[in-house]
């Protein structure tokens, strides 16, 4: 690809346009600032107190306020001892990938001392997302809401609430995340788990030393509340549910949806789901909780997280709490299998001893270490990346028998990005594997730059005839997340119109740090809205490692 030099020029006379419109364009836009300090701070969870990264102090971080189309301008500052980068997930940043903060990807990273301007450009998004490191494991630790109401004259799709809360759910060790990174990528092992589920920050009362801190939400009888729910959780799909009430969903992945009436909600990490809980029972105390759902390893307790729900009023408050009935861990495994996009699992490599690794189509992604790929492909720096990713992967097979075929090749490192035409309409299927390495596992796979429609999803192996007929080409749900189901597949749909370097990945963070990634270039269209904007003055430098330790 954009080997000769003949682009390379082309590409700065399209820069010198771009900023000539940018100059013109940004007045329209009203403006929201923050400052974001990454810092050491110290926390206590689970009578275990530990110094972890925060934003401002506050775990979990402040949360962005905007509205719809406007632009956010975060000030990133660097206090802590290690990289950072900030990603704004959900948000499309039409033309402007260059804030979109994917370690190597887009950026290099924010080192101790240093401060990144990142511009956070909202569309048309409109609801919950939210923002979160992308590097390592930090955003364990670092992340925080963005909420995006409705422009000035414009009102919600549904009645007014009378109040609004937002819930993160997140996950907590009890030593430090980076080490417990560090840890098992040298080990090639499953991560340790986490030690408590959370919402807002808390474990909630299940969970030893945490009564008291508690979170309490509480709710006048007959009045109407709308709840914000992010999954920041690192390796869980989670089930949520309240106690003897029902909510009714309007929004996933900032925007708004059809709204459904049910008596839970199941969320994959990385998405967000907007609902409304109707204070509509007997006054009294219920739990609001959220457990583990798929992903999980078997064979131990997880607790569930819980907040609850108090009426305001005068009445009998009731001496225990019953949690919400959940289906058991393994009822679930049973009754619905799930995995991967065309791509695969968790499978050793030959070379011994075998590590775990996740792959797409057979590539095992690496992220460049002292570059990213955005900046080597707009100044045509070279041996950064291969723009030769595989449209398909190299063998068809039975994906989900349980074991790897001897003709398939082990999967191998590379750097790959599929390159796309400005505005060419994309259909990629995700197909889980099941190399019989722990029977296949579900993956909620996330798109940056774009949203796209889930069309179809299925268990077993896609088939390339029977299924497209039966793809739901009416009223697709749209968002920035999709389940593969374990050994089962997804097909997704989108158009390819924002120039830029996107980053594709599992949002299990364990499956992200084993490879299972890639990355897709939308080329420049050829209007001068349909390319992309010239980078900040003050993107991070990209600096050569620290000199050589003993690897
Ligand atoms: Cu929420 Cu690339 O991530
Ligand atoms: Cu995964």
């Amino acid at each position: 690809m954009h080997t000769t030099e003949k682009m390379f020029c082309y590409r700065k006379l399209k820069v010198f346009m771009l900023c000539y419109l940018g100059i013109i364009m940004a007045p329209v836009h009203a403006v929201v600032h923050h400052k974001f300090e990454v810092r050491r701070t110290s926390h206590t969870r689970l009578c275990t107190t530990k110094s972890m990264l925060t934003v401002n102090g506050q775990f979990p971080g402040p949360t962005i306020y905007a509205r719809r189309g406007e632009l956010v301008v975060v000030d990133v500052i660097n206090r802590a001892d290690a990289n950072i980068t900030i990603h704004w997930h959900g948000v499309k940043m039409p033309r402007y990938p260059w804030t979109d903060g994917a370690d190597a990807v887009t950026q290099c990273p924010i080192t101790p001392g240093k401060s990144f301007r990142q511009r956070v450009l909202l569309s048309d998004e409109e609801g919950t997302l939210f923002w979160h490191a992308h590097i390592d494991w930090a955003r364990a630790t670092v992340y925080g809401a963005i909420v995006i109401l409705p422009p000035k004259t414009h009102t919600y799709p549904f009645p007014k609430p009378h109040a609004e809360f937002p819930i993160l759910l997140g996950e907590w060790w009890n030593d430090d995340v980076q080490q417990v990174y560090e840890d098992f990528m040298a080990s090639g092992a499953a991560p340790q788990l986490s030690d408590a589920f959370l919402v807002n920050g808390q474990p909630g009362d299940l969970y030893p030393c945490s009564k008291q801190d508690t979170l309490k939400l509480s709710v006048e009888p007959g009045k109407t509340y709308l709840i914000r729910m992010v999954n920041a959780m690192m390796n869980f799909i989670t089930f949520f549910k309240i106690k003897d009430h029902n909510v009714t969903v309007v929004g996933m992945d900032g925007a708004y949806t059809k709204p459904l009436n049910t008596d839970h909600i199941a969320i994959i990490p990385g998405q967000t789901i907007d609902f409304l809980l109707e204070a509509n029972q007997p006054p009294s105390r219920y739990y609001m909780a959220a457990r583990v759902y798929a992903g999980a390893p078997l064979g131990r307790t997880y607790l569930p997280t819980t907040v609850i729900v108090e009426y305001v009023g005068n009445y009998t408050r009731p001496s225990s709490l019953l949690l919400p009935s959940f289906p058991e861990f393994d009822d679930f495994r049973e009754a619905s299998p799930p995995i991967s996009a065309t791509g695969s699992e968790a499978l050793p490599t030959t070379t011994t001893p075998s590590k775990l690794l996740g792959s797409m189509n057979n590539v095992t992604m690496l992220l460049p270490k002292t570059q990213n790929i955005l900046e080597a492909y707009y100044k045509g720096i070279r041996g950064v990346f291969t723009p030769d990713f595989p449209a398909m992967t190299p063998i068809i097979y039975n994906f989900t028998q349980g074991y790897k075929p001897e003709n398939l090749a082990p999967a191998h490192f590379g750097t790959a990005v599929y390159m796309l035409d400005y505005n060419s309409e994309v259909e990629m299927v995700l197909q889980g594997t099941d190399y019989g390495y722990g029977d296949g596992i579900d993956h909620p796979m996330h798109l940056h730059g774009h949203s796209f429609y889930v069309v179809g999803t299925g268990y077993g192996n896609f088939d390339p005839n029977t299924d497209p007929p039966n793809f739901n080409l009416i009223d697709p749900p749209l968002g920035n997340m999709v389940a593969v189901p374990r050994n089962g597949w997804s097909a997704i749909r989108f158009k390819a119109n924002n120039p830029g370097v996107w980053f594709m990945h599992c949002h299990f963070e364990r499956h992200h740090s084993w490879g299972m990634m890639m990355a897709f270039i939308v080329k420049d269209g050829e209007a001068p809205n349909e390319k992309m904007l010239p980078p900040p003055p003050d993107m991070p430098r990209c600096e050569a490692p620290p000199a050589a330790s003993t690897i």
